[in-house]
């Protein structure tokens, strides 16, 4: 069974690079599809969730190619528009390809993203935002079959800043005759991200990191070389790992900007940080006190992907810290596992209170998703003893060496792959 092993009580020291953003990456690669050219994605992670992509990519024709740490996409073949079933369970973000898919070839056909593991994840706004167009979108039978040849710009109203129905708008908006204005678009850094992604390509987009996003419908696409900007959510767990058990650690290649609901946290809780356009270092002595409650939001709100890892970081503080969860129904599946460790957490619906208590004990944990996951590794951190956890495939959809780097700065970890 592949599992990391823990063994809690080192403190964490040193320098790291932080990975470029699974949430950059994935949309991004969609977005390779609208480029009738060759697209590099530099030092491209290698998630599972790349991996995912990269077999719908090559599904559809794409000649996908890993080149040293570089990930080569070629859409100059790109021949289908359909993806079957099995590709989209893979993860969640294989509904970014129908807006990508649309512009290009003027229909697309899916069916809904796999697993259910934060709650019910609808896409009705997607499809709203794609029927805006003109897109004509049919559901049966568990497939989405949508026809756009003559898609036209609009202005399309969302009814919450929804991440993935912003980027399969503008996706499909580029496809598009003539000008589409998305209002309450989401602000997240990697919406900006794939904005700069596509003007290199030759698309007219503007107003990304605002409400207002505005694209031009410009085709064909040029190729072109894209470093993704850094994980803020792989960022935050490395250094609410910090926080919790004490150290020095210096992080970059991460925009300290894109992290401050995640950092004022950790202040309160009593760690040191410092930043600036290159680093971000946090201090601490590893004896954190609980904070305000802490409400996920969308950006710049406190995400909703990270905490889980602040919570962990705070399982041994003195003093409650209540949770709010906004964003998703089921984003409290870590904690079960957690109370496994000797945790005291008391859930309610959205809410979950923390308290601190002097140890954790170390023992075989199961990941429930992702984020979670770090969690459960960041809680093997600070106990007594062992921790085992399992399950790790979640994490690898989103870290690509989370084991290797919290060993790079001293902890005793190590991933085992049988
Ligand atoms: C993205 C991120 C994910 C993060 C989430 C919220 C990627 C690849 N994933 O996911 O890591 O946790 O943003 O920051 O970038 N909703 C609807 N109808 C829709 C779409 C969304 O009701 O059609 C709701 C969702 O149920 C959720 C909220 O809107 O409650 C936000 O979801 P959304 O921003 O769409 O998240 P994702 O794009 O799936």
């Amino acid at each position: 069974m592949n599992m990391i092993a823990v063994e809690g009580g080192s403190r964490l020291r040193g320098e790291l690079t932080v990975q470029s953003a699974k949430n950059s990456v994935l949309p991004i690669l969609a977005a390779a599809i609208l480029s009738s050219g060759v697209c590099v994605i530099e030092r491209c992670p290698r998630l599972e969730d790349v991996e995912a992509s990269g077999a719908i990519l090559r599904h559809l024709g794409c000649r996908v190619c890993w080149q040293g740490e570089d990930l080569v996409v070629d859409s100059s073949s790109l021949v289908r528009w359909d993806i079957p079933d099995a590709l989209m369970r893979r993860m969640r973000s294989s509904v970014i390809f129908l807006g990508a898919i649309l512009a290009r070839c003027g229909r697309a056909e899916l069916s809904y993203p796999g697993g259910c593991e934060l709650g019910p994840r609808p896409i009705d706004l997607h499809l709203s935002a794609l029927r805006t167009l003109g897109a004509q979108v049919e559901e049966c039978g568990g497939r989405v079959c949508c026809r756009g040849e003559g898609l036209r710009g609009a202005e399309i109203v969302l009814g919450l800043p929804s991440v993935g129905a912003t980027e399969n708008a503008i996706l499909a908006a580029c496809g598009a005759c003539g000008t589409t204005v998305i209002v309450n678009a989401a602000r997240e850094p990697e919406i900006i991200d794939l904005q700069d992604f596509l003007r290199k390509l030759g698309a007219e987009v503007r107003g990304a990191g605002t409400s207002t996003v505005i694209v031009e419908g410009v085709r064909p696409l040029r190729g072109c070389c894209h470093r993704c900007i850094g994980d803020r959510i792989a960022a935050a767990t490395y250094l609410a790992a910090a926080a919790a058990v004490g150290g020095d650690i210096c992080l970059s290649g991460v925009d300290y900007r894109s992290l401050s609901t995640v950092t004022t946290a950790l202040q309160q809780a009593g760690c040191r940080i410092s930043s600036d356009e290159q680093y971000i270092r946090l201090r601490s002595d590893g004896a954190l006190r609980g904070i305000c409650p802490v409400r996920t939001s969308p950006y710049p709100g406190f995400p909703t992907d990270a905490q889980a890892v602040l919570m962990a970081s705070l399982l041994r503080a003195r003093g409650t810290t209540v949770f709010v969860e906004n964003m998703f129904q089921s984003r409290y599946r870590h904690v079960s596992e957690l109370l496994r460790m000797g945790a005291d957490i008391r859930l309610e619906g959205r809410v979950a209170v923390v308290c601190g208590v002097p140890h954790l004990c170390g023992t075989a944990v199961r990941c429930t998703d992702l984020r979670g996951g770090a969690a459960l590794v960041l809680a093997g951190l600070q106990a007594d003893g062992i921790t085992q956890v399992e399950n790790i495939h979640h994490i690898r959809r989103g870290y690509s060496d989370l084991a290797g780097d919290l060993a790079h700065l001293g902890a005793r970890i190590q991933e085992i792959r049988e």
